[in-house]
C-alpha cells in the first residue's frame, strides 16, 4: 500500500459515498431506540472492539435513553494488505466483568467473521446475564465462519471500505461517512 503525503492522494483514494452521514444517522436513532426499548431496566454494557467501533459506540450510546456502560477491548485481524490473514489477538480487555451485566457487542463491520467469532466465544466463558452483537455493516458474502450480528444497520457487497471509523493503513476513520476505498487509484 502506498504511503499518502498529501491532501490530494487521501482524496484521490475515496472512490464514492456509500453510505451518507445522514442515513447512519437514521438508521442508528431506530437502532438505539430499540435497544432503549428492549433492555429498559436491565444493565447494559456496551462493549466497544477497538478501534473500528469507536466513532459508531460514540454515536449509538448517545441513542440510548435508558442507562448503559461502555467497555473498550482491542481484537485485531491482522491483514495483508485489505485481504484478512484469519489470525486474532486480543491486545487490551474489558476492565468490567460481565457476569453482572446484559452485554451488547458493538462492531464496525463483519468481514470473515474471525474477529467477533473469537471475541463471541470468549465473552459467552465469562457468563454475561445476556450476550448480543450490533454491528454497524455486515458484509455477508465474505463469511468464513457461521456468525449472524442480532441487529446489523447496513449489509454492504465485498468491497473494501472506510470511514466513520474505518480505516486504511490507519488512516480515514476520521470520515464522517462510508465510502468505497479506490484500491487501483494511485
Ligand atoms: P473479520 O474478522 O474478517 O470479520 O474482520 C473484522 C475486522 O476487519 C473489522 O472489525 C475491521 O476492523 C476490518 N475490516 C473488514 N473489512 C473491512 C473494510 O472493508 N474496511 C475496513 N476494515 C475492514
Ligand atoms: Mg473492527
Amino acid at each position: 500500500m502506498g504511503e499518502i503525503k498529501t491532501v490530494e492522494e487521501f482524496n484521490r483514494k475515496i472512490k464514492r459515498i456509500i453510505i451518507t452521514k445522514e442515513e447512519i444517522d437514521e438508521a442508528i436513532k431506530k437502532a438505539g431506540k430499540q435497544i432503549s426499548d428492549s433492555y429498559d431496566g436491565h444493565p447494559i454494557l456496551l462493549v466497544s472492539i477497538l478501534k473500528g467501533s469507536f466513532v459508531f459506540l460514540a454515536d449509538l450510546c448517545r441513542a440510548i435513553t435508558v442507562p448503559c456502560e461502555v467497555g473498550f477491548m482491542c481484537a485485531k485481524s491482522y491483514y495483508d494488505g485489505t485481504v484478512s490473514t484469519g489470525v486474532v489477538k486480543i491486545t487490551m480487555d474489558l476492565s468490567q466483568d460481565v457476569s453482572n451485566y446484559n452485554v451488547i457487542i458493538v462492531e464496525d463491520i463483519i468481514d470473515t467473521g474471525r474477529t467477533l467469532s473469537d471475541v463471541v466465544k470468549l465473552l459467552k466463558s465469562r457468563s454475561p446475564l445476556s450476550l448480543k452483537v450490533v454491528t454497524l455493516l455486515d458484509k455477508p458474502s465474505r463469511r468464513l465462519v457461521d456468525l449472524k450480528a442480532d441487529m446489523s444497520l447496513f449489509t454492504i457487497p465485498d468491497k473494501f471500505v472506510i470511514g466513520y471509523g474505518l480505516d486504511c493503513a490507519e488512516l480515514y476513520r476520521n470520515l464522517p461517512y462510508i465510502a468505497e476505498y479506490d484500491e487501483k487509484e494511485k
